[in-house]
């Protein structure tokens, strides 16, 4: 596995990859890596001829009381991984490289981005746009990998795609779980043992949705209400 830490030569490698008729799958990540992130790096091994994983934790999704300065990082292990999940190219670029002066220019998506939990994050997606718009354009890629776990950034990348014609597949996969469901997320190391313990609450409300919709349960406030009472079950 090759490390890249300049945008130029990470271009001129997708230009080569590009030229020679290869097909590049690209998974990009925040690093603290984790089974998720790996499930999407095998796909992209599966189904392209060089894959290109980034490691970029990207202040401009960050608000300003939030954890970017104390955001796990795991330098080593990560690369490690990446070569384990058959990585050709680990782009890890630093933030001056990225954003070389104060940014101004933006991705910015009118609605979805604006609700869920866009309405409690002002600015977090269109930092997330931003951001895979210009690894978009740095990586070329074909395919780009994403796990479902993160369902709004899916539809707003989605989105984004398909607003600018972006010439690239956008590729969701399954959520990766712990044994007890939890799902898979570098934040969940924040987590103490008793918060770890009430965590899992999420899991258990979303099953109790589901069950409910298999039911035959249609109407969405029902649904709703059930979740939001499992969810009141934590102390
Ligand atoms: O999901 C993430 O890890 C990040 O939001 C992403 C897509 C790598 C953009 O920084």
């Amino acid at each position: 596995m090759k490390n890249v830490k300049t945008i130029a030569e990470m271009q001129a490698v997708a230009e080569s990859l590009r030229w020679e008729g290869k097909t590049i799958g690209l998974v990009p990540t925040m690093g603290f890596l984790h089974e998720g992130h790996l499930s999407l790096m095998r796909t992209a091994r599966e189904g392209n001829d060089a894959v290109i994983a980034s490691i970029f934790v990207n202040p401009t999704q960050f608000g300003p009381k939030e954890d970017l300065a104390r955001y796990p990082r795991d330098e080593d292990g990560d690369r490690q991984k990446c070569e384990s999940a058959g990585v050709d190219y680990l782009f890890m670029p630093p933030v001056a490289e990225m954003y070389p002066e104060k940014p101004s220019v933006f991705v910015d998506l009118e609605g979805i981005a604006c609700m869920l939990e866009g309405s409690i994050r002002p600015g977090h997606f269109r930092g997330v746009a931003t951001v895979v718009a210009k690894l978009f354009n740095i990586v070329k890629p074909h395919r780009a990998y994403f796990g479902q776990k993160d369902y709004q950034q899916c539809a707003v990348i989605k989105r984004m795609v398909r607003g600018l014609n972006l010439d690239v597949e956008v590729i969701v996969l399954p959520t990766v779980r712990e044994a007890d469901g939890l799902a898979m997320s570098s934040r969940n190391s924040y987590l103490d043992a008793k918060q770890r313990g009430k965590a899992i609450v999420l899991f258990h409300a979303l099953k109790a949705g589901e069950e409910l919709i298999r039911a035959g349960v249609h109407e969405p406030e029902k649904v709703r209400q059930k979740m939001r009472d499992v969810l009141l079950t934590v102390e």
